[in-house]
């Protein structure tokens, strides 16, 4: 098999953060897409990391484009295109405009690289992640969604700084919707197999979930424009790795589901194996009565929508 082409749809922070990751994780070759208007500035951002790829031991070519002939027969699709959130904002505050932005996105996508797996960052995340494979005709299991890494890395951070261990060692899984009714599995977060509950006391972890929650709005209200990018990007560039390298890892990812969970027609976080076909599998764990009611309250409300912007 040749070297994999990754194409990155936005030459945003979080487009071309993720581009340098990929950049010096060796992952491909890259082309980083923005709108004709902003070719120049994503070819100039583009020629700075192919100038660095020397200096991290890497051998990928990267270009920046704004046109997708470019982007023809890409391995990997991913979408980081659309609006962020401005303070005060929530993420379904954003599903007009980037529903707009994914239609005419997957359109292009597909008409390139109809072979494609394709992970969205894109917000709302659970909405846009349905409109992209609806509108793409893609297989289901090859059209998936970042949320899950990303709140699970916010997890294991705080957790790590609240004991003093390696962030490294700190195991989370998060459920549910991208938003405030996600939910932090503190019942099988651990450190090294020890559960976290053994090691944090209820109210402190109380506190961490708390702030795992609303972690992105943190960052979007100290920074008064614009909204998180490093650790999104190291969350996609994380996927990406373990679809493209065939890792075979389990995160927490959004995804189209067809019954699994008791929901179909909707995109959730739920625990996946993720290789080179992209969703290898679904990952059916039990959950809890409460658990199950608020995730049934989040499909309700991503399905409202859904219907509002299909
Ligand atoms: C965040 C955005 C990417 O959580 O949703 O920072």
């Amino acid at each position: 098999m040749g070297v994999n082409k990754i194409t990155v749809v936005g030459g945003g922070n979080t487009g071309i953060t993720t581009a340098f990751l990929l950049t010096a994780k060796n992952l491909g070759d890259i082309v980083v897409i923005d709108l004709p208007q902003f070719a120049n500035t994503v070819k100039g951002k583009t020629l700075d990391i192919l100038e660095a790829a020397p200096l991290l031991g890497s051998a990928t070519r990267i270009t920046g484009t704004g046109s997708y002939e470019d982007t023809a027969d890409s391995d990997l699709v991913i979408v980081t295109a659309g609006l962020p959130r401005k303070p005060g904002m929530t993420r379904n505050d954003l599903v007009k405009a980037n529903a707009e932005v994914i239609k005419g996105v997957m359109a292009e996508v597909v008409k390139y690289s109809p072979e494609a797996i394709v992970l969205v960052l894109t917000n709302p995340v659970e909405i846009i992640t349905h409109l992209a494979f609806r509108h793409s005709g893609l297989p289901r299991l090859k059209v998936l969604g970042q949320a899950g890494v990303l709140d699970g890395a916010r997890f294991r951070a705080f957790v790590a700084e609240d004991l003093g261990v390696k962030a490294e060692d700190v195991t989370t899984l998060v459920f549910g919707v991208h938003g405030d009714d996600m939910i932090p599995l503190t019942r099988i977060s651990a450190v090294n197999s020890v559960p976290l509950t053994n090691l944090i006391p209820p109210g402190r972890l109380e506190e961490i979930v708390r702030r795992t929650k609303g972690g992105g709005a943190e960052i979007v209200s100290l920074l008064g424009t614009g909204s998180a990018y490093f650790a999104p990007a190291a969350a996609l560039t994380a996927m990406a790795s373990s679809i493209l390298l065939n890792e075979n890892k389990l995160f927490s990812a959004v995804v189209n589901l067809d019954g699994e969970y008791g929901y179909k027609d909707v995109a959730l976080n739920v625990p996946v194996i993720l290789g080179r076909g992209g969703v290898e599998r679904i990952v059916d764990i039990p959950l809890e009565p409460a658990e199950k009611a608020v995730i049934d309250k989040s499909v309700a409300e991503v399905k409202e929508l859904l219907a509002a912007n299909a």
